[in-house]
């Protein structure tokens, strides 16, 4: 199966295999979803059951722009509508508490739900297109649970090869290019705000400043002994390839070290490093946004050379590296242990 172009056609297409309990592959400017409609129980099992995802884990409901916000949550305070006024569409999830016919299978039997308006034009001439614009698309990201998230259509395709195609769970995959932004929404937590206030529950692209500077309050982090988002389990984004960051200082040190050991790796980092042996190398841009751009697919790559380890140098621990920080921590998580077993 390819990936289909997004005409006029295809999205009609896309919609109606929504509106029959279907699932669509779709383009945001995060990453890519894959969707389901929100208010359809089996067609949201769907997508549990493509990503090897368990039940438990809610899913983000993406509307249309200018979509009735009291259809799907309840108790709106009036920080959400300042929220949505000053970043929707854009990538930034709300959690808000759900509307009492909000299906158990969108918020994983949680009395919350997720909700964003993407800015993608493809995302949003498919919501706008589905139940007329008045539906909501329940949509992860396009990876299987754990893995890399998906910023080109490619990637959904090499990445869901058995459910595509006649008889398979996936209707199609819209190709609306590759994602922006390239790191998953910001998601505050409003659901709780009288007695917890704004709580981030996972950074994105849309800073802790930014929010704010809106809420007039600096959201506050999760406790970690509630994860209510497996995007914030601890081990998360991975390639099957272990990740390790490592301190540029010392890159040149680690790897003269591996290679002893007979040890393949491939590296991504800003910096050139013409002196090191690597099987691959990506380099990406200084800057956080131009980072997260190439990050997913960057380590996409990475992994398809069957390297020992993926290296990653560390990057700057300011604020506005919050996102990306994020994402190469879980997806180094499991693989934290590796150095030090192979250096001792
Ligand atoms: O950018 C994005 O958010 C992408 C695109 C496709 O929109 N979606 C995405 O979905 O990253 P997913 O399922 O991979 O991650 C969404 C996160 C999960 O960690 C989920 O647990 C959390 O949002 N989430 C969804 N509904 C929630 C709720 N009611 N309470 C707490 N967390 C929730
Ligand atoms: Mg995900």
């Amino acid at each position: 199966m390819r990936a289909a172009d997004c005409t006029p056609c295809n999205l009609a297409e896309a919609s109606e295999a929504l509106e029959s309990g279907l699932l669509v592959a779709f383009p945001t400017e995060t990453v890519y979803g894959l969707g389901a409609d929100a208010e359809n129980p089996a067609a949201v099992a769907r997508i549990y059951e493509a990503k090897g995802r368990p039940s438990d884990h809610p899913v983000i409901v993406h509307l249309a722009p200018g979509a009735d916000l009291s259809y799907w949550a309840k108790d709106i305070p009036e920080a959400a509508h300042l929220l949505v006024k000053a970043f929707w569409p854009g990538p930034l999830t709300l959690i808000l508490k759900r509307a009492d016919h909000i299906p158990d299978a969108v918020s994983g039997g949680q009395d919350t739900v997720g909700l964003r308006c993407p800015s993608h034009p493809v995302a949003q001439e498919l919501l706008k297109s589905f139940k007329a614009g008045r539906g909501g698309i329940a949509a992860p990201s396009a990876n299987k649970f754990g893995r890399v998230s998906p910023t080109k259509a490619e990637h959904v395709i090499e990445e869901f090869e058995q459910e595509l195609g006649p008889g398979g769970l996936i209707a199609s995959v819209l190709d609306g290019g590759q994602s922006d932004v390239g790191i998953e929404s910001t998601i505050i937590d409003l659901s709780r705000l009288a007695t917890h206030g704004p709580v981030l529950l996972r950074p994105g692209h849309i800073s802790v400043d930014q929010l704010s500077a809106v809420l007039g309050v600096v959201p506050a982090t999760p406790d970690a002994a509630a994860p209510r988002a497996s995007g914030t389990l601890e081990s998360h984004y991975a390639p099957r390839t272990p990740v390790i960051l490592v301190n540029p200082d010392e890159l040149d040190q680690v790897v003269a070290v591996l290679e002893n050991k007979g040890k393949t790796i491939a590296l991504m980092s800003c910096q050139s490093h013409p002196e090191l042996q690597a099987k691959a190398w990506t380099q990406l841009p200084t800057d956080p946004a131009g980072y997260a751009f190439g990050l997913y697919a960057g380590l996409r790559e990475l992994d398809q050379v069957a390297a020992d380890l993926i290296l990653v140098e560390q990057l700057p621990s300011d604020p506005a590296w919050q996102g990306v920080n994020d994402r190469l921590r879980r997806a180094a998580f499991d693989s934290r242990h590796v150095l030090g077993e192979w250096l001792s």
